[in-house]
């Protein structure tokens, strides 16, 4: 039985063990207890965990910015895999952020992660042809 629920602050650690496991060539930057602090910050009611037995075993990290809405860090452990709870997270993210009014769902796969793409192909996502251009902010707040 999966039971997804919004992030408390006693899974911070299961939250960081699992995104560090599953995303270990993340960049640097990428800093778990950094955007996970981050994330309570801005609507972290769309910061979704599921737990099976009362085992963290996903996350989803959403967000709508009143244009589109956003998931980042979508992970399942690799033990509970291909038994339908990513499909239940992203689910339960397109139900959220639709109840507030957001029109489409974007999100980013890193060109090194091609498989991913067939899951998302599964629920419904269409590969949109953009170039994705990003820019740190961060080293503004420390220049004077
Ligand atoms: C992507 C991920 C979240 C999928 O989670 P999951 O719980 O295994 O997925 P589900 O069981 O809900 O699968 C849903 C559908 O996608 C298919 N699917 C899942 N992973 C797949 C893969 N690697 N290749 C092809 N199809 C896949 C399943 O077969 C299923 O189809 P079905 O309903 O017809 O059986 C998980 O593999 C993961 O955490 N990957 C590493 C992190 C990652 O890359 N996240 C995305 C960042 S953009």
């Amino acid at each position: 039985m999966i039971d997804i629920r919004p992030y408390r602050e006693s899974d911070e650690e299961a939250v960081a063990a699992l995104w560090r496991e599953v995303f270990s060539a993340a960049p640097s930057w990428n800093h778990p207890e950094t955007d996970i602090q981050r994330k309570l910050a801005v609507q972290r009611d769309l910061f979704l965990v599921a737990c099976c037995e009362d085992k963290l075993v996903g996350t989803a990290l959403a967000g709508y910015d009143g244009h589109r809405g956003w998931v980042y860090y979508l992970a399942v452990s690799p033990t509970h895999r291909r038994g339908g709870i990513g499909r239940e997270l992203m689910a339960h993210v397109e139900k959220s952020l639709a109840a507030i009014g957001c029109p489409k769902l974007n999100l980013q796969v890193r060109a090194d992660n091609p498989l991913v793409v067939a899951f998302y192909k599964k629920l419904g996502y269409t590969i949109e042809e953009r170039i994705s251009l990003g820019k740190r902010l961060d080293v503004l707040s420390t220049e004077g």
